[in-house]
């Protein structure tokens, strides 16, 4: 897909539901007693994933609309293991998040996706989840992963080698049928929707700066959960707006949960103009309108303590460098090289290949900004959706257009992407 400069970005926009939040509100939803409705749900081929396995392990879930389901919970332990492998597509929310879940199930069961999910690690969650008394396997530290439960897990407290809130979330989900507490220590503040989404549910949680504790509970009751709009999603559209001169966008409705907008302050230390209106809470989670208006961008420095308040966005924040005055710096974010694909790679040849001075390093980039417009090239996607939304803001705001490779993989997270980043450009 070819795209072409914009002379500005103008508008008031909303985004699908946030992609964290509707993961696990399928998979405590599935875990609850009684009905919830997922409000704002937000359809993608990631959670379209999670609705599937959660019905392949015996969960009726009915799709009451596009952005709705409702969900009829099969209590604590009442997954059935179907026999076939549990198929998680590109997901590793949902790999990571139901090999926890499983691991307190009477059963055995086989977890795999696709290729760029196989080869991403797992022994990061099997290691404490082995500890917590389940039986787990990996294929060399890859799906497919096979879990065999146990109805005698015990708690734990662990401290996580690598700030995940995949690997935080599988623990802590594995508590939830364990004898016992179960703490979990985090080297950095990791985003916190499962902890959130526990309390919600009745779950007596514990929380203190470095660390969570929750209590097995009798049972799980969430009701009804109202997702935000996707902080994630919103970000290449605010990006755009800084990034092209005469932009001004607002995106309402928009998760905004401290752990998740590491962005918005990045973007306040480059110079571009942020507002946040309408703050309010919905269901434990912080929720407002954000206006994003571009300026002339400064570079800036990313520690490895602020790397998990933003980590979706970092190659966004390599394309910003690109058009700040000075050099802009990203340590501590080795975890991209593991993510859908190695986005450290992926950033430094897409942006080069458009102009860009960048260049990796093992735990980030160095990228040396100039004032003006990119000028444009090709950006391969590698099948992994962040950085195909990232070769389209490139495209939008260089001088000569970018061409995506492999444009269509944004549905994993975002199927109306381009549709709704249309309806913003002004030519
Ligand atoms: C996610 C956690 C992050 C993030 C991913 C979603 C989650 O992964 O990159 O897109 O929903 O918990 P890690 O926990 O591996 O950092």
């Amino acid at each position: 897909m070819r795209i072409e400069p914009a002379a500005a970005i103008v508008g008031h926009v909303a985004v699908p539901g946030d992609k964290s939040i509707s993961h696990r509100a399928v998979l405590l939803g599935a875990l609850g007693e009684g009905e919830t409705r997922v409000r704002g749900f937000g359809r993608s081929a990631d959670t379209e994933a999670t609705v599937r396995a959660m019905r392949a392990l015996g969960v009726d879930i009915d799709d009451v609309a596009d952005d709705e389901l409702l969900i009829a919970g099969v209590g604590l332990r009442g997954l059935q293991a179907t026999g076939g492998p549990v198929d998680c597509a590109n997901a590793g929310t949902l790999i990571r998040l139901l090999a926890g879940i499983l691991a307190g199930q009477d059963g055995r069961f086989e977890l795999t996706g696709d290729e760029s999910l196989r080869a991403r690690p797992m022994e990061r969650i099997a290691e404490p989840l082995r500890r917590m008394g389940a039986r787990v396997e990996t294929a060399d530290g890859h799906a497919p992963v096979v879990v065999e439960g146990s109805t005698a897990l015990h708690g734990i407290e662990y401290a996580l080698p690598v700030a995940s809130a995949q690997v935080k979330s599988a623990v802590l989900l594995a508590g939830l049928n364990a004898t016992g507490a179960t703490t979990v220590v985090e080297p950095a503040p990791t985003r916190d929707h499962t902890e959130l989404m526990l309390e919600a549910a009745g779950v007596r949680v514990r929380r203190r700066p470095a660390s969570v504790t929750i209590e097995p509970p009798a049972a799980l009751r969430l009701g009804e959960v109202d997702v935000p709009g996707d902080f994630s999603s919103a970000a290449p559209l605010l990006a755009a707006a800084a990034l092209v001169p005469g932009s001004d966008v607002t995106v309402h409705g928009l998760g905004l949960n401290p752990r998740r907008t590491g962005l918005l302050d990045v973007l306040e230390r480059m110079g571009a103009r942020v507002a946040v209106f309408n703050r309010r809470r919905s269901a434990g989670e912080a929720v407002g309108d954000v206006q994003v208006e571009h300026a002339q961008l400064v570079a800036t420095e990313i520690r490895a303590d602020e790397v998990p308040l933003l980590v979706d966005e970092l190659p966004l924040v390599a394309l910003l460098g690109c058009q700040a005055h000075g050099e802009t710096v990203v340590r501590g974010a080795a975890e991209l090289r593991v993510k859908e694909s190695d986005r450290i790679e992926a950033v430094t040849d897409g942006l080069q290949a458009s102009g860009a001075r960048i260049h990796s390093r093992e735990d980030g980039w160095t990228v040396t900004g100039v004032p003006t417009r990119l000028r444009g090239g090709r950006v391969d996607a590698r099948g992994d959706h962040r950085i195909a939304m990232l070769g389209a803001v490139a495209g939008l705001a260089s001088r000569e257009g970018v061409e995506v490779e492999g444009a269509g993989t944004v549905a994993v997270s975002f199927p109306g992407f381009y549709d709704l980043l249309d309806s913003l450009v002004r030519r």
